[in-house]
Order: C-alpha cells, then structure tokens, then sequence
C-alpha cells in the first residue's frame, strides 16, 4: 500500500492508472477509522481497481467551538485498517497543502446545506464540499463513497456533482450498527458510560419512527412528535432535532409519502450525534 501526502504525487500516480483504464475508487475519510468506514472500502475494493483512501482532519468543517483540535487522530492504526481492506493508495495531507495561504475558492450549496445539520452547524457543509471537490479534483475518481449515516452530506454531494457535471457515481453505504443499534462514529469513544447507555434513545426513536410508518393511521408529523417525546422523557440527552422529511429534498412532508427519512441530532455531554432512517410507509 502506498502512502503519500503530496496531491501532486496522488495526480501522477491517478493518472498511469487512468491511462491504463483502471476504475478508481475513493474513500474519504477523516481517520479514526472504524468498521463503518472499513464497509466503505470493502465496497469500493468489490468495485474499483484501484482504491485510494483519504485521511484528513478537515479544519474548515469545523465551527469555532467544535471539537477539532480534539477529534481523534490515529493514524498508524488507521494505515493498518486501510492496508488490511486492501486499499491501494492513502493520501494524508497536511492542512497546508490542501489549503495554501492566499487560497480564496470555496465550494458552497445554497439550499440543502442551511437546513437541519447547517442550521446547527452553520459554516460546516460549504468545508465538507470543498474539501470533497478538492479531493474529487485530486483523485479523478469513477465512484467516492459515503456513509448514509452522514445523510445529508451524502445528499448535498449528490447535489453538487449534479449541478457541477462531476462524472463521479456516488455511492452510498449503509449504516453500521453497534449490536444493541448506535450507529458507529468517530465520536462515539468520546460518551462516558452513563452517555453511551443514553446515547441508544436514538436508535429506540428511529425504531419507533419506523414502527409508527407501518400503522395507516401516523403520518410524518405524528411519528416526528412521537420520536421527540421519548427524547423528552430521556434525562440527559439534548435533542437538536428529530424529524420525518422527504428523502431526497428533505423538506417537511404531508400525507404519507413514499420516500421519507426520519434524522436526529442530540446531544450528550459534549458529544453531538446524529443518527437516521428511511423509513417504509405500508
Ligand atoms: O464524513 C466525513 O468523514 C467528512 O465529512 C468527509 C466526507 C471525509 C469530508 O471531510
């Protein structure tokens, strides 16, 4: 497996490839891998000929009072999971060199990122699609995976490469589950004990939302309200939001829709996670 920090050493070696008509995969990531993001790239290695994985904390993705200079870097074990799935190519920048002094493009979305996690994270998603655009310019990939845990991210990278004409297929994973139901996260080692026992409200809510979709009688805002009472009737655990909404424009819905998705952020401690559903109304 390769390791390089330079993007022009990731261009050079992307392109023999290409020229040798090879499918590239890409992984981005921000390390402190788990099996969520290892999914990732087993999918990209059953695809791709070539899998390049990225390992960057990215600074512009972070809000001023974020959890940035603690997010969790682990990078030689990380290099071990990549290796271990088989990955080809991991490209770890420095912040440096992905953003040179005097740098003054950014990728920015104007409709899907101000709603749910860009009303609570306000600068948050135009650092995800830079980042990703600049990632995307770098590797030239043919397919880039994302986990449908981040749903919203995956949307608005869908958007983007729709409305940028990128001919890049997203390819979007399912979540991964601890065995009682939290989603697995990066920031999930951050929850003390008492948190972490807490922290499954999400999953019983989508649980339920998911339930409550099955009964003719419940309609997006029924399941929604029903989804915030059990937060309320959780001590220590401050929800953000818990809502039912279109799957693909995430606006609110009337009626009983065929495509929707039930999403919460809450918070434990200084822990934030968001968790979510798509949910099947019979
Ligand atoms: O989902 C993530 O880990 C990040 O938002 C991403 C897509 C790697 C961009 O930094």
């Amino acid at each position: 497996m390769q390791v390089e920090v330079l993007p022009s050493a990731v261009r050079n070696v992307v392109h023999s490839h290409r020229c040798g008509g090879r499918r590239i995969g890409l992984v981005p990531t921000m390390g402190a891998l788990h099996v969520g993001h290892v999914s990732l790239m087993d999918a990209a290695r059953r695809n791709c000929d070539f899998v390049i994985a990225s390992i960057f904390v990215n600074p512009l993705q972070f809000g001023p009072n974020e959890d940035l200079e603690r997010y969790p870097r682990s990078l030689e074990k990380d290099l071990q999971k990549c290796e271990a799935a088989g990955v080809d190519l991991v490209f770890t920048p420095q912040a440096s060199q992905m953003y040179a002094p005097g740098a003054e493009s950014e990728v920015r979305l104007t409709g899907l990122t101000r709603m749910l996690e860009g009303r609570h994270r306000p600068s948050h998603f135009d650092g995800v699609t830079t980042v990703v655009a600049k990632l995307f310019n770098i590797t030239l990939p043919d397919q880039a995976y994302f986990g449908q845990k981040d749903y919203q991210q995956q949307l608005i990278i869908r958007r983007m490469v729709s409305d940028l004409d990128w001919g890049v297929e997203i390819v979007t994973c399912p979540i991964v589950r601890e065995d009682d139901g939290l989603a697995l996260s990066s920031r999930n080692r951050y929850l003390s004990p008492a948190d972490r026992e807490r922290s499954l409200v999400l999953f019983r809510a989508l649980s339920l939302a998911q339930e409550l979709a099955e009964t003719a009688s419940e309609t997006p805002d029924s399941i929604a309200r029903q989804m915030r009472q059990l937060f309320s009737d959780t001590d220590g655990v401050d929800l953000d939001y818990a809502v039912v909404v279109d799957c693909k424009t995430l606006e609110l819905l009337t009626g009983r829709p065929e495509c929707a998705v039930a999403l919460i952020a809450a918070r434990l401690g200084k822990t934030r996670l968001i968790d979510n559903q798509i949910l099947r109304f019979r």
